[in-house]
């Protein structure tokens, strides 16, 4: 096999388990850390998770200031306000509780403590001259694999645009991974990061940078959706499937942000910018859609996704098993209670219209489109939209 040059870069310590969340004052005395800056959400800190978390890190003797103000899509304005409350907290150590929103935000906290900006400066890949300080990323939903990542998504309030950044020093240094921590999400909340995490193990595994490592990430990620999803979804208290779809966003994470992901993201997060439909949604509805355009560039890869989700036989061909692959996503957002497009209750149809044509110009400029094995051009991301609606 030709193994062409790649680049792996995941956090250098990650924690799973039950309960592994009482190793983050641990954690970051290991890092040198003496002030933490606990960023998280107004849920989180409300609904009391985040106080256990404030408890633990203070039990360790490190001293805990809080900010709580990332929303959900978070804005260079939420980071702006994280990065005053950081420097006011003197803080040596960032511990980002929450989804991914939470994360992305805290990092780029992180960043801007360390390097001038502005934010968008950063935007595209590997712009980012220096290392910030340290991130322990604890991740609350399963999952945007953020903690896995070497990704932020932050949204520029001035132009409406999510902005793409990835570069090596956005990895966190510790990952704590505690899937009980996943058990409060509702099932619809449950249903929509998960298959933001399934659509990062399929970009990543029919993207053109795809390695044989982020390969093996993908496949192990839609392995463990397919089996864990639905079950998480039914009873949000199982927790053998909210272990298994930890580990699949931690998988999907890691391999897509060394993979790339593709044109389902790249269309997704305008419409996340513009509408403000949370991302895993807005992921759930394009798939089917962009699945079906996609699937002449890497049959045989989606034959074996098919297959692996149960969506095809083992004994069918290639061809057959690919095109099932389409009805099969359609089919789980179906059971998942994933609307369409034209459903959701965030977007009215003229105003659809009047901004397809600014969502197709970000979706190419963010460059994702690009690793997607069938690469579109400005007019087939607009029918693509249409065809979703
Ligand atoms: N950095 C990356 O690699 C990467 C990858 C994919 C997506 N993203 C970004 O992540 C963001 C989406 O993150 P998300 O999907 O995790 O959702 P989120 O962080 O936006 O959270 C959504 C809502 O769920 C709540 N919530 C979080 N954990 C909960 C729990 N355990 N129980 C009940 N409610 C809970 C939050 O308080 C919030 O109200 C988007 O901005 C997206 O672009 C980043
Ligand atoms: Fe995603």
């Amino acid at each position: 096999m030709a193994v062409s040059e790649f680049t792996m870069q995941v956090p250098a310590q990650a924690l799973f388990g039950a309960g592994v969340r009482s190793q983050v004052g641990e954690q970051i005395r290991r890092l040198g850390g003496t002030r933490a800056l606990l960023v998280t959400d107004r849920f989180m800190l409300s609904s009391g998770p985040a106080e256990e978390i404030k408890g633990l890190i203070e039990a360790a003797g490190v001293a805990c200031a809080v900010f709580a103000d990332v929303q959900p899509d978070p804005t260079d304005v939420n980071v702006a306000t994280g990065l005053e409350a950081l420097r006011a907290a003197a803080a040596d150590v960032v511990v980002a509780f929450g989804g991914g929103s939470v994360l992305d935000a805290a990092k780029m906290m992180t960043i801007l403590a360390a390097n001038e900006g502005p934010l968008r400066e950063f935007r595209g890949y590997h712009r980012i001259p220096a290392a910030g300080i340290p991130l322990i990323a604890v991740p609350t939903t399963a999952g945007t694999g953020s903690e896995a990542t070497r990704v932020a998504v932050i949204t520029d309030t001035e132009r409406d645009e999510k902005l793409m950044i990835l570069d090596g020093h956005l990895v966190p240094a510790v990952a704590i991974v505690d899937f009980e921590l996943s058990a409060t999400m509702p099932p619809s909340l449950t249903a929509f990061v998960g298959v933001d995490t399934l659509t990062h193990g399929i970009e990543a595994y029919v993207s053109a940078l795809a390695n044989p490592l982020t390969d093996a990430l993908a496949l192990a990620c839609v392995r463990l959706v397919g089996e864990f999803l639905e079950r998480a979804w039914r009873d949000p208290g199982d927790m053998e499937a909210r272990a298994g779809m930890a580990m699949a966003a931690y998988a999907g994470g890691a391999a897509f942000a060394n993979a790339s992901v593709g044109l389902v993201h790249g269309m997704s997060r305008p419409i996340g910018a513009v509408f403000h439909v949370p991302h895993g949604l807005s992921n759930a509805v394009l798939l089917p859609t962009v699945t079906r355009f996609s699937l002449p560039g890497a049959s045989g890869r989606y034959a074996q996704l098919a297959r692996l989700l149960g969506f095809a036989a083992e004994g069918e061909d290639d061809a057959t098993a690919a095109a099932r692959m389409v009805a099969g996503l359609e089919d789980l957002n179906r059971r998942l209670e994933v609307p369409r497009l034209g459903a959701l209750e965030q977007l009215e149809e003229g105003a659809f219209e009047a901004s397809v044509a600014k969502m197709a110009a970000d979706a190419l400029a963010s460059g994702s489109p690009d690793r997607n094995p069938v690469v579109p051009t400005a007019e087939e991301i607009v029918v693509l939209y249409k065809e979703a609606w």
